[in-house]
């Protein structure tokens, strides 16, 4: 072996493949991953076999196919107020995941600060380090996680390069309010900061709540990557296509380094997509479509020991287990696969600094009977 030196010494195997791993060894229902275990409509499918054989095999355009980028620009047009350009203002990536990354990648430098809302979802920490930022972690607060915003001001440095924030929030099922997203416009009023919005979760609201996009607040969109995935809203996460969109100014500079890392995403996967997008039935009422499970779950739960607030976006669902075990939630949530065969993720896993709350998080993407295995374990505990 020749002498190396680990650029993440102190990261391992991700929580995600440990659980899945013990959940497969347990023979557990698993709630832990976030991954629907039914597929896209047959529709989309269809979509992508034509796209298949009709010649789609070859590079897309580095930005993406243009056709996608521009039901992308009409789609957050239609929603959220505010005209991206498709030549220049969008780029299809490869998931969230690479928009996130390459987000990070190009914009920040060695001793860079970067404020991370904290719980936050995994990929965050490790790109920063890789290119030699320092993370802030922000908590949210309080059992409903909510952000404290005077906090948050004290966060900022002169340092700071860039926030990353996740609205619908994973793992907590939290969205943010019109009144967060203002404070958050006003206190970054005036700073150099490079605001990185995820927001993959962005059709899966409940309760009639609206998503809250950066792109509706024009002081926002000037200093605002904001990304989304396919993965979520098309039941499609293995396909990996997502996209990110900015001004001019910071798409220009992305895409430099988007061209070198992975220059373009899959061109039959983006060319379906493109069609199906077309009918926007397709993504208005996924947010529905999950409240009725995110239902299904709580209802059959609510006699159970766990007590919880009900998610307001997001596939996923916190439950408080305080009043069954003071365990520490990585501790109770290995019991739970070992014991009770029922596989969720412990919160503090999505946190860098101080966590001892007593929430797992469930994944409620599942068919109407693994919710209803999964409920009856809950209840017998
Ligand atoms: C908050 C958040 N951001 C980003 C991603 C990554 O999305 P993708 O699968 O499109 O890479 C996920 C996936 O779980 C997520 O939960």
């Amino acid at each position: 072996m020749i002498e190396i030196t680990s650029k993440l010494p102190h990261v391992g195997t991700t929580i995600f493949t440990t659980i899945n791993q013990l959940a497969r060894a347990h023979n557990a229902i698993n709630l832990s991953q976030g991954f629907p275990n039914f597929d896209p409509d047959p529709e989309l499918l269809e979509l992508v076999s034509e796209a298949f054989k009709k010649g789609h095999n070859q590079y897309a355009p580095m930005q993406g196919a243009l056709s996608l980028r521009e039901a992308i620009s009409e789609k957050i047009e239609r929603l959220y107020g505010n005209y991206y350009h498709p030549e220049s203002e969008i780029t299809v990536t490869a998931g969230a995941t690479q928009a996130i990354f390459t987000t990070i990648a190009t914009f920040i430098r060695p001793k860079d600060e970067v404020i991370v809302i904290e719980p936050a979802f995994d990929c965050y920490y490790p790109a920063i380090s890789l290119f030699g930022g320092k993370s802030i972690p922000l908590p949210l607060e309080g059992n409903d996680f909510k952000m404290n915003w005077s906090a948050f001001k004290s966060a900022l440095s002169p340092k700071t390069k860039m926030v990353i924030f996740n609205t619908p929030h994973n793992p907590t099922g939290t969205i943010w309010s019109e009144n967060d997203m203002l404070q958050l416009q006003d206190i970054l009023r005036g700073t150099n900061i490079i605001l990185l919005s995820d927001e993959v979760y962005e059709h899966i609201v409940f309760d009639g709540e609206p998503h809250e996009s950066a792109a509706k607040y024009p002081d926002l969109v000037a200093r605002s990557v904001i990304c989304s995935s396919f993965g979520k809203t098309f039941h499609a996460t293995g396909w990996k296509v997502g996209y990110c969109v900015g001004p001019k100014y910071l798409m220009e500079e992305f895409q430099k380094v988007h061209q070198f890392n992975v220059f373009s995403v899959n061109h039959a996967m983006q060319i379906a997509l493109a069609e199906y997008l077309k009918d926007p039935q397709h993504y208005v009422n996924l947010g529905g479509f999950y409240q009725e499970k995110r239902d299904v779950f709580l209802n059959a739960i609510r006699s159970s020991r766990f007590k919880m607030i009900p998610s307001e976006g997001t596939y996923f669902q916190l439950l408080d287990y305080s009043d069954i075990t003071d365990e520490k939630d990585t501790v109770f949530a290995e019991r739970l696969i070992k014991e009770h065969k029922l596989a969720s993720i412990p919160v503090s896993v999505f946190c860098k600094g101080d966590y001892d709350k007593k929430f797992l998080r469930f994944c409620f993407a599942k068919t109407d009977d693994v919710l209803e295995k999964a409920s009856e374990i809950l209840n017998s505990i």
